[in-house]
């Protein structure tokens, strides 16, 4: 069923919570489910210096996105944009199929922070 990484993101999932001046806010949702990821992104000379996440969904798309906002720290923005739910779920060792669809949150929603901050930084 589910690996020992995957069990233990969703136990104790990494960066939990909100950023109060966040840089970049990310919300998406999936329609499948109806399940909803928020995204909170600090960055700093191009640099995602923290990154916090709030996750109303199931197990696999709360472990997905501890590992993502693991794999984004400390990145450039342009690394950031990089990262695929495959890449998020090769480093927790799999998902059951059937939860394939619940990793792609977690990669829509560091995008779309980091598009709310590109955003900001055009003043639009
Ligand atoms: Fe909705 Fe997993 S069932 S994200």
């Amino acid at each position: 069923m589910y690996s020992e990484k995957v069990l233990d993101h969703f136990n104790n999932p990494r960066n939990v919570g909100e950023l109060e001046h966040a840089s970049g806010v990310g919300m998406v949702g999936n329609a499948k489910c109806g399940d909803i990821m928020k995204m909170y992104i600090q960055v700093e000379n191009n640099i995602i210096t923290d990154v916090r996440f709030k996750t109303f969904g199931c197990g696999a798309a709360i472990a997905t996105s501890s590992m993502a906002t693991e794999m984004v720290k400390g990145k450039t923005l342009e690394e950031a944009l990089e990262l695929t739910n495959k890449a998020v779920m090769d480093a927790l060792d799999g998902l059951p199929p059937a939860k394939v669809h619940c990793s792609v949150l977690a990669e829509e929603a560091i995008r779309a922070a980091i598009e709310d901050y590109i955003k900001n930084q055009k003043g639009d």
